[in-house]
């Protein structure tokens, strides 16, 4: 089955990868899942410090924890094998263990052995992520956790192309004028990359009530890819979205973790900024729902009938950058 022809581009050089936030883990045996690129892992708080360890029971490969987040011991549902800090308490064998790196508040695992710590894989982007941290408030979080039936290059593909955004979007990206301008200031570390999407919202154009309160600003949209499964957006400086991609065993449905923020410095009690708040949030969420329906429609057409796929990448410099840096290995 080829799925995704460009699963190439991904699945090479992963050796740091964003599985959430310190947010998801407040609490002692807090975890999460996180599944891709061959590997099922939970991260844990251990009341000390965050953990990642493998989530494949060693006595016959069940997955020790099988909700994608939650809080609980390490026992395996299938024979009640106990793993206290990873070592099994029965059998005294270890899983594999994990290291884990923050960058500001996004938890990275060290997914492949490397030898290039992670300020090093991400360059810029580790301050970049580092300054957003640093402007989060952790009241203000809003959480939404969607499937979507496709592998997850796919649903990458989509994100990292805009091309679409003027028809799939129309109604919700259309009215700030996404995808109208050409976006600029693309910026390229290793396979990680930023861009700024100019918006405009015309006075002849119809726009929803709560971001009419910005006509006559014209605003930026910028967007970071943190390879391979970390998406930041930040809107005119003031919202921001994070998406971080996961994947069934099958690689045949894929999580995204997403979250929305207004970001510190702004005053949550204003009038205008409480119903931009609410506004791009939802706005993200209905965004979401809009590439849900064309990516599965598409992974259908991949799994079951001869999709047609060499000029998916036409003139989508992000995806071309991906295609580069495969070709240079
Ligand atoms: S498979 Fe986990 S205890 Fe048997
Ligand atoms: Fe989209």
């Amino acid at each position: 089955m080829e799925a995704n022809f460009h699963e190439e581009y991904y699945n090479d050089n992963i050796n740091w990868i964003c599985v959430g936030l310190t947010y998801d883990l407040p609490k002692r045996n807090d975890f999460i899942l996180y599944k891709g690129y061959g590997h099922n892992i939970f991260i844990q708080n251990n009341g000390d410090e965050i953990e990642a360890y493998s989530n494949i029971c060693l006595h016959r490969s069940a997955s020790i924890f099988q909700q994608q987040s939650g809080n609980g011991r390490a026992i395996c549902p299938y024979h009640g094998w106990f793993y206290k800090q990873g070592k099994c308490t029965q059998t005294k064998k270890e899983l594999a263990k994990y290291k884990v790196v923050l960058a500001g508040d996004f938890i990275f695992l060290e997914l492949n052995k490397t030898d290039q710590a992670l300020s090093a894989y991400l360059g810029e982007f580790y301050f970049l992520l580092q300054t957003i941290s640093s402007r989060f408030q952790a009241s203000e979080f809003m959480n939404k956790s969607l499937k979507i039936k496709s592998s997850v290059n796919l649903v990458l593909e989509n994100v990292l192309e805009c091309q679409h955004c003027l028809h799939i979007h129309k109604s919700t990206l259309g009215p700030i004028g996404m995808g109208q301008g050409m976006p600029k200031d693309h910026i390229t570390y290793g396979r990680h990359d930023k861009i700024s999407y100019p918006l405009t919202i015309s006075a002849n154009r119809r726009v929803p009530q709560d971001i009419s309160i910005l006509r006559d600003e014209s605003f930026v949209y910028d967007h970071l890819f943190v390879y391979p499964n970390l998406l930041v957006s930040i809107t005119n400086n003031e919202f921001v979205y994070i998406g971080v991609l996961s994947s069934n065993s099958l690689n045949t449905e894929t999580y995204i973790s997403a979250r929305g923020l207004l970001l510190r410095g702004l005053d949550p009690n204003d009038r205008k900024i409480k119903a931009f708040y609410s506004m791009s949030w939802s706005n993200t969420l209905k965004v979401l729902e809009e590439d849900r329906i064309i990516v599965e429609d598409q992974f259908g057409n991949f799994i079951n009938f001869n999709a047609m796929n060499n000029n998916f990448a036409f003139g989508e410099d992000r995806i071309k950058n991906q295609k580069n840096k495969q070709k240079q290995k």
